[in-house]
């Protein structure tokens, strides 16, 4: 590149990342920019680098947390032809695993529950953004084999059930039985009740909501009456001993869950439990009206699992405020455009440009950068798209295939071939996305002059 160049591609940089919240075009433009952010992160276009993985230090489930919002940057946004497309969908059909269970041999030295709920949810994210499926496997079928196996790990010997954070005995957390997992359960659950009509769902997220409450991971605290949802506890004292944390992306799972639950049954009460939820996230998450990890951010602490949690409290802040038309305006434009356009002029620094901060208070790039910050800004600037658009069912133009007993019988399913992605379309795929880099970067200069 012309050395002369670089000052004005600077100045674009930072013109690009002017969020206007109202425009369709600019919330789509400055996604590309903070997409093309993650890519740089992702493993899967470099030889031989793994189909649907992050460079390290990036795990498992971060991975199945941006395929989730990617979902939303392919339908709405639609990056203008079919090779982003194709380069989520071999990831997401890669980490399945040979079963189609989304325990990929890989990862079972690390994957718990957690983990495995939150690819669940960016299933769910593709059947009901009518993501192109798998012709043998649905993606509403893949998040219903998750569903099943977390059935079958209920766990009824202590803590008067639940779910335990790991799925594995030989993994510390083993005996910590958490909200996460748990919530992510309640999550899925609401959301294949809310697609297929099926009662069991409905009936398996009440369980998981009356648990938890059971057990005191919800309560209203004694002496300010504030509604909580505290991270989890070890189950050999049989769930007495609170580690009182609070994290956004258990608020933001549960939050969903009970709209979804709400949108289904008409019935009050879920109304009143997203009330209680967004409250207690307005009271906590939040500094100068602009949405924090205040657990952590305050004091420079968070870790790399702790940079990616706000975005999953907006994706389900974007899906409640669009289930529950009553309550849009107020989660729209009270809670979320600040942090929006604040969270996109963040996205101005690194050496690509197009890194976002963490800080969103800050005025510009306040120097930390991750694949998590990238994350975070991306599905909060999507929400200023995602409330206007309301998720598919199976009655109303999703066409996901439903497999109620996906994963019960896994024997039957060794015999399936690994998915396997060809490694010239992955080489394909790489200069493909160079190609659309570099056209952005042109295409942007040209509007300059
Ligand atoms: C995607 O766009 C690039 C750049 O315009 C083009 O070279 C490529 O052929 C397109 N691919 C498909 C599958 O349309
Ligand atoms: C498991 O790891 C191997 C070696 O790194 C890789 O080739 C393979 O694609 C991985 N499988 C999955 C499902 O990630
Ligand atoms: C364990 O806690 C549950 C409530 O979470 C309670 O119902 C049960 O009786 C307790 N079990 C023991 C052995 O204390
Ligand atoms: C569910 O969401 C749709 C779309 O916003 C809305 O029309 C409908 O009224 C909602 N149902 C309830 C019970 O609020
Ligand atoms: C709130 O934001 C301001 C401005 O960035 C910062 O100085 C302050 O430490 C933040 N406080 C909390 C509790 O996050
Ligand atoms: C879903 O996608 C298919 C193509 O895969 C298309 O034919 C169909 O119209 C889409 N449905 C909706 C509701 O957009
Ligand atoms: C699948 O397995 C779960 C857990 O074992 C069970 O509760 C459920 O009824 C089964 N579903 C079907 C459709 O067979």
């Amino acid at each position: 590149m012309k050395w002369w160049l670089f000052p004005f591609l600077l100045f674009l940089a930072v013109w690009a990342m002017e969020l206007d919240p109202d425009s369709f075009d600019s919330v789509c433009e400055v996604a590309q920019n903070v997409v093309q952010g993650q890519i740089n992160y992702y493993e899967g276009l470099s030889y031989g680098g793994t189909v649907g993985e992050f460079v390290a230090p990036y795990y498992w489930w971060h991975a199945g947390e941006v395929f989730g919002g990617w979902v939303d940057y392919w339908h709405f946004c639609k990056p203008d032809n079919e090779t982003f497309e194709k380069i989520l969908s071999d990831a997401m059909l890669h980490q399945a695993g040979s079963k189609w269970d989304y325990m990929p041999s890989n990862q079972s030295m690390t994957e718990g529950n957690d983990d495995q709920g939150i690819w669940g949810l960016a299933l769910l994210q593709a059947a009901e953004r009518n993501f192109t499926d798998h012709e043998d496997h649905s993606w509403l079928s893949l998040a219903q084999s998750i569903y099943n196996q977390m059935v079958s790990r209920w766990d009824d010997s202590t803590c008067n059930g639940g779910l335990r954070w790991q799925i594995f005995t030989w993994n510390s957390g083993y005996n910590y039985k958490n909200s996460i997992s748990n919530g992510c359960f309640f999550h899925i659950a609401a959301r294949l009740y809310r697609y297929t009509d099926d009662e069991r769902y409905l009936e398996q997220a009440e369980k998981i909501w009356d648990w938890m409450w059971g057990v005191g991971f919800m309560k209203y605290k004694q002496e300010s009456g504030d509604f909580i949802i505290y991270d989890g506890a070890d189950d050999q004292t049989n769930c007495t001993d609170l580690t009182v944390h609070r994290w956004s992306y258990i608020y933001g799972v549960f939050l969903g869950g009970c709209a979804y639950l709400y949108n289904s049954t008409g019935d009050d009460v879920w109304k009143e439990r997203v009330d209680e939820i967004l409250v207690a996230t307005e009271d906590y998450f939040y500094n100068n009206s602009i949405l924090t990890e205040k657990t952590c951010a305050p004091w420079g602490m968070c870790n790399t699992d702790q940079r990616f949690f706000l975005a999953l409290l907006t994706r389900n802040m974007g899906l409640t405020a669009t289930l529950i038309p009553s309550m849009h305006d107020h989660i729209r434009d009270d809670m979320l455009k600040k942090s929006a356009v604040a969270a996109a002029q963040s996205c101005s620094g690194g050496s690509d440009g197009v890194t976002c901060g963490q800080n969103w208070n800050y005025n510009g790039w306040d120097g930390k950068y991750g694949l998590g910050e990238q994350t975070n800004a991306l599905e909060t600037i999507l929400t200023m798209i995602t409330t206007e658009h309301v998720p598919y069912t199976a009655d109303t133009g999703g066409l996901s295939k439903s497999v109620p007993d996906a994963g019960n019988h896994s024997t039957t399913s060794v015999n399936n071939n690994v998915f396997d992605v060809e490694t010239k379309d992955r080489a394909g795929a790489a200069v493909l996305t160079a190609v659309v880099l570099g056209l952005t970067l042109s295409g942007g200069v040209w509007m300059l002059f």
